[in-house]
């Protein structure tokens, strides 16, 4: 999707869809009133009939507007104007962009960032409609192709032309190209998605991006390094792992970068451990901290953002074999600690363990996240609104709860207090890899803290967000936005970046 500005009077502006959007409440002033007249009072019929959708997230697609040189009208209900923050700013804007896909319009015209948002500036709106209606329009097609009556994609939406809303919508392009990314990535079928081939992906991107860089290590060389942890949980696959790190160094030499370590599991069986049957095709999402670090690298380079940043990837597949990790096995990581696998199927944390020590030996970053979809218990605790942040550093919690706030991409915090330490303890090793039942994505967390000491880091659990339930099922983004505004955070802010 392309976005432009026009400067064309609304009465004759030629385009396939105008988008307009009305509060409950609201009255015809401005381009609605202009709108309204056009049509003879279209706008005030529909409303006297009770037909005019002021309700949050409800759409009207009217065809030949009277008055109009448009070829559609798509009305959308804001809701309550003391309710429309910029979180119910987001949905209407996604039903308006789930309605324009339905639609046979190739381009449109959208007001929608007019609309007063309670806590949101000018900037924030233009940039977020437009990551809003990117995502409405995405339409999976990698392993089928739309059916030759499918709606087609939307070309272009032009935004009303106003100082600044050209490099704002450029910064949503960069943004929702990263975003793009890891929501393709997730999609993407194990048998196709492979610890290989995300590897191809970050060095295809590297050679595409000016400036980023990756650099690929295989199972010879994680061996070199005793990443006993990361390979023993490769070892029961045909597909052999990967870790890959993406560098982008937009700042000054030397400066240490802010990292993200992504959890790769292109496919998580369980292993020996077996999943049940039901629902084990989802777990080729358990890629998606993977995606998510090379889309929030892809946005961070095509942003250009002035930040030394690395993204690393753990890349693996998690398979029952003869050559499979079990559980009672006592496993070395690459820090020297011993771990006794009581769960096959908590092999997120084997191989964040490598990962993140390995980050923190070889970036030496200012600060250093981790993305995963680590547990199930996640779900359960925040469902799929938010993702679990867990961290004893306060301040680096602050940033990234305030970021995904910005992003309209929330997380919220659990606690990695020392008391939950000692479920993961056992007689026949450093520590075991599950906790039991009580808080189960915190004693995740506390294991992966095992691995990261001395560091600045912050353990992201993406399990609810990462994927949406329900139809079209689809792999979310989620949370390349918040990665992205907490990098932009230490990058001076967009103001920066827009100027
Ligand atoms: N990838 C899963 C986490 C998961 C499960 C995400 C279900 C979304 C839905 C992870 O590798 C896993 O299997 N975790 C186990 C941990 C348990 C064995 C301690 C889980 O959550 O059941
Ligand atoms: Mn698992
Ligand atoms: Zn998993």
């Amino acid at each position: 999707m392309q976005f432009t500005t026009r400067t064309d009077s609304i009465r004759d502006l030629a385009t396939d869809c105008l988008i307009i959007g009305v509060a409950m409440g609201q009255a015809f002033e401005g381009d609605l009133a202009d709108i309204n007249e056009a049509g003879g009072g279209l706008l005030q019929r529909l409303d006297i009939d009770g037909e005019l959708p002021r309700k949050a997230g409800k759409t009207l697609m009217l065809h030949a507007p009277a008055g109009l040189t448009a070829s559609r009208l798509l009305v959308v209900g804001l809701g309550k104007p003391e309710k429309l923050d910029g979180i119910a700013f987001v949905k209407a804007v996604q039903a308006a962009g789930k309605a324009l896909r339905q639609s046979r319009a190739r381009n449109a015209h959208c007001l929608l960032a007019e609309a007063t948002v309670t806590d949101r500036g000018a900037d924030w709106k233009i940039r977020q409609a437009a990551l809003a209606l990117a995502h409405a329009d995405y339409v999976y097609d990698a392993t089928k192709k739309p059916g030759e009556d499918a709606a087609p994609a939307t070309a272009t939406v032009s935004f009303p032309e106003a100082p600044g809303v050209t490099e704002q919508l450029a910064l949503a392009s960069a943004l929702g190209a990263g975003i793009g990314r890891a929501r393709g990535l997730g999609d993407l079928p194990p048998n196709l998605c492979t610890p290989v081939f995300l590897a191809d992906v970050a060095q295809s991107l590297a050679k595409e991006i000016d400036g980023l860089e990756a650099e690929v290590l295989d199972e010879r060389q994680m061996a070199e390094l005793n990443m006993g942890a990361l390979l023993a949980v490769g070892q029961g696959s045909a597909n052999p792992p990967r870790l890959i790190r993406l560098r982008w160094r937009g700042g000054a030499e030397g400066e240490a970068p802010l990292a993200m370590v992504g959890k790769g599991v292109t496919f998580d069986t369980g292993g020996i451990s077996l999943k049940p049957r039901e629902l084990m095709e989802q777990m080729k999402f358990d890629m998606c901290g993977a995606a998510a670090t090379i889309g929030a690298m892809e946005a961070v380079a095509r942003l250009k953002l002035p930040i030394n940043v690395d993204g690393v990837v753990a890349a693996v597949e998690n398979m029952p074999d003869g050559k499979a990790y079990r559980p009672g096995d006592v496993i070395t990581a690459m820090n020297g600690k011993t771990i006794e696998v009581h769960n096959t199927d908590a092999e997120g944390r084997m191989i964040l363990a490598d990962a993140i020590y390995w980050t923190g030996q070889n970036s030496q970053p200012k600060m250093m996240v981790d993305i995963a979809t680590l547990t199930g218990a996640c779900v359960v605790a925040l469902g799929h609104h938010a993702s679990g942040v867990m961290t004893q550093d306060d301040e680096l919690a602050g940033e990234l709860l305030a970021a995904g706030d910005r992003a309209a991409d929330r997380a919220w915090r659990l606690p990695l207090w020392d008391d939950y330490q000692e479920q993961i303890e056992t007689p026949f090793a450093d520590m075991k890899n599950i906790g039991g039942m009580p808080a189960g994505s915190i004693t995740a967390g506390c294991f992966l803290s095992r691995f990261a000491d001395g560091q600045r880091w912050a353990h992201i659990d993406i399990a609810g967000s990462a994927w949406r339930w329900g139809k079209p099922e689809s792999a979310t983004g989620r949370p390349v936005g918040m990665l992205v505004e907490w990098l932009i955070g230490h990058a001076g802010g967009w103001d920066a970046l827009g100027a």
